[in-house]
C-alpha cells in the first residue's frame, strides 16, 4: 500500500470552506491508485472538494475556517462509489427462478420457456408508475446506506413504448427524489418481446424509429444501451440500433460477450462505446479494438457469481493493453440481485483476480470513467465533486476484505451530508425497563 503521497501537490488555501473533515485517512484514488494522505483533511466549498491535504498543513485552529467541521476521529475518507450498471428499476421477484437453477435448469433454459427477463416484463409492464416508483426507492435507499453516490440505471423490462417510457419516469423520479446523481440509461433492446416473436426486425424498427425518436425528444436517456447475445439481439441488430442512437446523439454502450462470443465489442467500438460491459467471452481482436478507442470495460462478477459462470474476462489483457476495468453491481432480479458495492469488491478481487487497488479504483474513478463523468466524479481531487463516504476501516483494502463488515460512517453527496450512522445510544443513557 502506498504510504502519504507525496506527488499531491498542496493546494492553495480556500478562502471559505463550508464542510471541513479532520483527523481522517484518505484514499483519494487519484490517476486511479490508491493516493493516500494519512492524517489528513478535506474541505469542502459549494458541492465541491476544495482542498485536500495532511492535516498539519490547516493553519492551526481548524474550528475557525469552516462553519461545519467534522471530526472523523481516524476514519478513512474514500470517494463515494459510482455504480455504472444496473437495472434498478423492475417490478415482481425472480426467488422462484432462483430455486429451479438450484434444481438444475439454466438461465438461458429458464428465459426460453418465458421466465427469464420476460418474466419481469410481465410483472413491470403491470405494475403502475408509483408501485414501480416506491420498489425502486427501497433500492436507492439502500445503495445509498452501502456507500454508492452515483448510479446508472437502465431501462428494458417494458419492451413497449409505455413501459419504456414508464421506467425512465420513474428513473427521473428517483433522479429528483434522491440525492444520488443518477444516469439515465434506454435499454429497449434487452431482449426480443415475446409478441415480436419470429419477427425481430420488427421490434429492431420499433426501437429505433419509435422509442428512440421518442426518448430523444423527452430528454429522459443519456446513452442507449444493448444486449447483443443468442437470447437477445445479433450483431447485425445491434449495428442498426447503435447507428439510430449515435445518429439522435445518444452515446452508447454494450452488454457484450456475456454468455458467448458475438463480436459485439468490436461493433461498439466503431461507435466510440462508452463501454463494453460482461466480457466473459471477449476474443483478444475484441480487447485490442476496445484499447484502440479507449472504450472501458465494465466487470460485472456479481452476474458471473449469481449464474454460476465458469470463463472468466480477460482481465490480463485489460491490464495489458491499458484498458480501464470498472465494476459494478449490474444490480437486476434475475442476475445480479446485488446492491453493496463492498460485496462486489470482494468478488472481483476473489473471482476476477483483481487487486483491492483496482477494485476499488474500479468501483470509483473507473466507474466514473465508464459514464463519462471521470472529470467531475470518482476520485477525491480539487475541483470534484464533493462525493464522499466516511468507512469505519483501518486500511482501504478492508472494504474489498472484510466481507459484510465495513461500516459506512457518513456518506456526503454534493457536499451535503446525506446519510449518517445512528449509532445506539451509550448503555449508561438507557433507562432500566421497570
Ligand atoms: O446484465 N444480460 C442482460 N441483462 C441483465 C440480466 C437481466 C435479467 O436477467 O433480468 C444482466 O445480467
Ligand atoms: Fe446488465
Amino acid at each position: 500500500m502506498n504510504q502519504s503521497d507525496s506527488t499531491i501537490k498542496a493546494e492553495p488555501f480556500p478562502r471559505t470552506i463550508d464542510l471541513l473533515f479532520i483527523n481522517c485517512h484518505l484514499a483519494t484514488m487519484a490517476k486511479g491508485s490508491y493516493s493516500i494522505i494519512k492524517n489528513g483533511a478535506l474541505g469542502v466549498t459549494r458541492k465541491k472538494i476544495s482542498w485536500a491535504g495532511e492535516q498539519a498543513n490547516l493553519p492551526k485552529t481548524p474550528e475557525k475556517l469552516s462553519p461545519q467541521v467534522i471530526d472523523c476521529q481516524g476514519k478513512w475518507i474514500v470517494p463515494g462509489f459510482v455504480d455504472c450498471h444496473t437495472h434498478l428499476v423492475w417490478a415482481g421477484s425472480r426467488s422462484n427462478e432462483f430455486e429451479m437453477r438450484l434444481n438444475g435448469a439454466s438461465y438461458e433454459e429458464i428465459a426460453k420457456k418465458g421466465g427469464g427477463i420476460f418474466s419481469t416484463v410481465r410483472a413491470t409492464r403491470n405494475a403502475t408508475e408509483n408501485e414501480l416508483f416506491s420498489q425502486a426507492s427501497k433500492r436507492m435507499d439502500n445503495l445509498l446506506k452501502q456507500g454508492t453516490t452515483c448510479v446508472e440505471i437502465k431501462s428494458g423490462y417494458g419492451l413497449d413504448l409505455d413501459t419504456e417510457l414508464k421506467m425512465l419516469s420513474v428513473i427521473d423520479r428517483l433522479n429528483q427524489a434522491f440525492p444520488l446523481h443518477i444516469e439515465p440509461t434506454f435499454l429497449g433492446a434487452h431482449t426480443l418481446p415475446l409478441e415480436f416473436t419470429g419477427k425481430p426486425d420488427d421490434y429492431v424498427n420499433l426501437v429505433t424509429q419509435t422509442m428512440l425518436p421518442r426518448v430523444k425528444d423527452q430528454g429522459i436517456a443519456t446513452a442507449v444501451d444493448v444486449f447483443c447475445e443468442g437470447i437477445a439481439f445479433s450483431k447485425a441488430q445491434t449495428r442498426k440500433i447503435f447507428k439510430a442512437a449515435t445518429d439522435l446523439g445518444f452515446r452508447v454502450k454494450l452488454h457484450a460477450e456475456q454468455l458467448s462470443d458475438m463480436d459485439g465489442a468490436a461493433l461498439a467500438t466503431e461507435f466510440n462505446a462508452l463501454s463494453c460491459d460482461h466480457l466473459e467471452y471477449l476474443s483478444a481482436l475484441g480487447a485490442k479494438k476496445m484499447a484502440e478507442k479507449d472504450v472501458s470495460a465494465v466487470l460485472l462478477p456479481g452476474a458471473f457469481y449469481f449464474l454460476k459462470e465458469t470463463q472468466k474476462p480477460p482481465v490480463h489483457l485489460f491490464r495489458k493493453l491499458g484498458i480501464p476495468m470498472a465494476i459494478s453491481t449490474d444490480l437486476n432480479p434475475g442476475s445480479s440481485p446485488v446492491h453493496a458495492m463492498t460485496l462486489i469488491l470482494n468478488m472481483a478481487c476473489l473471482l476476477f483476480d483483481l487487486g483491492c487497488e483496482e477494485a476499488i479504483s474500479g468501483a470509483t474513478l473507473n466507474g466514473a470513467k465508464a459514464l463519462g463523468l471521470d472529470k467531475t466524479k470518482g476520485s477525491i481531487e480539487v475541483g470534484k465533486d464533493a462525493d464522499l463516504v466516511v468507512w469505519d476501516i483501518k486500511t482501504p483494502a478492508d472494504l474489498c476484505y472484510l466481507l459484510g463488515q465495513p461500516q459506512v460512517t457518513m456518506v456526503v453527496i454534493s457536499g451535503k451530508i446525506e446519510y449518517q450512522i445512528k449509532r445506539p445510544e451509550p448503555i449508561e443513557n438507557i433507562l432500566p425497563i421497570e
